[in-house]
């Protein structure tokens, strides 16, 4: 991609770290993000709202339909991002855990897959792209100049999820939360369709037992060995 404008891609399970560690790229290059987990969240919520199974090849086409013709806005505001579905505020609806399996589940259907597609590609542009997702760097972005794949163990991204839940509910419980992250794990990684998996050109960035500023420390030093940044 040298002569288009460059992007990195940050793939990896959910809970590993690759959101901060994108918005902390995107605050030190200035260059745009895009959250593809979010795309596939705002099919999930659009599909439970329309009452659609994955069970059945009507709804899977109904939900592709829903996937192409998404209305969304990713708004940045005062270093946050709000996003908005058909002009309503769903940035905290669709960080619940009910909508992660929801897009979980229809983001395994290779026609919702293929009718985001595109969108996603259109987000490249000048000065650069951060792509963070599953499979930014195997399938969107083969061709991206930094991959990184960020992991991090089930235990503790379950204890970080748990953590963040606890302060707000209390019914926060961190083996049903385990429970959750590897069933979506599973999934994600063993669906045919783009399956979770680092690519074969990708740093691979494990966070276990590392705080923010360890993990960026590392990712910032892929980015200076890349010359796009001052030490
Ligand atoms: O990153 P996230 O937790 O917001 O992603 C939500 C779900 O969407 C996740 O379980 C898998 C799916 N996803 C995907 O299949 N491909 C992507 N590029 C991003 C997310």
């Amino acid at each position: 991609m040298s002569e288009q404008s460059p992007v990195i891609t940050l793939d990896g399970p959910g809970g590993a770290g690759k959101g901060t560690l994108a918005g902390l790229l995107s605050d030190w290059l200035g260059w745009s993000l895009l959250d593809s987990g979010a795309l596939y969240r705002l099919v999930g919520l659009s599909a439970l709202r329309a009452g659609l199974s994955a069970d059945k090849a009507v709804d899977i086409e109904a939900a592709a339909a829903l996937a192409r013709a998404l209305d969304v806005q990713f708004l940045a505001e005062a270093g946050a991002q709000r996003i908005e579905l058909a002009g309503e505020d769903v940035t905290e609806t669709i960080r619940q855990d009910e909508i992660a399996q929801a897009a979980s589940q229809w983001a395994a259907q290779p026609v919702v897959r293929e009718a985001l597609l595109t969108r996603q590609r259109t987000f490249a542009g000048s000065p650069g792209l951060i792509a963070d997702g599953r499979d930014m760097g195997t399938v969107i972005f083969p061709d991206a100049d930094l991959k990184i794949f960020v992991t991090a163990s089930a235990e503790e991204r379950a204890r970080r999820r748990y953590d963040q839940l606890s302060a707000t509910d209390e019914t926060a419980n961190l083996s049903r939360i385990y429970r959750e992250i590897v069933d979506r794990d599973t999934r994600d990684a063993s669906r045919e369709a783009s399956p979770l998996k680092p690519a074969d050109d990708a740093y691979v960035i494990d966070t276990t037992g590392d705080n923010v500023a360890t993990s960026s420390r590392k990712v910032r030093d892929l980015v200076v060995a890349k010359g796009w940044l001052a030490d």
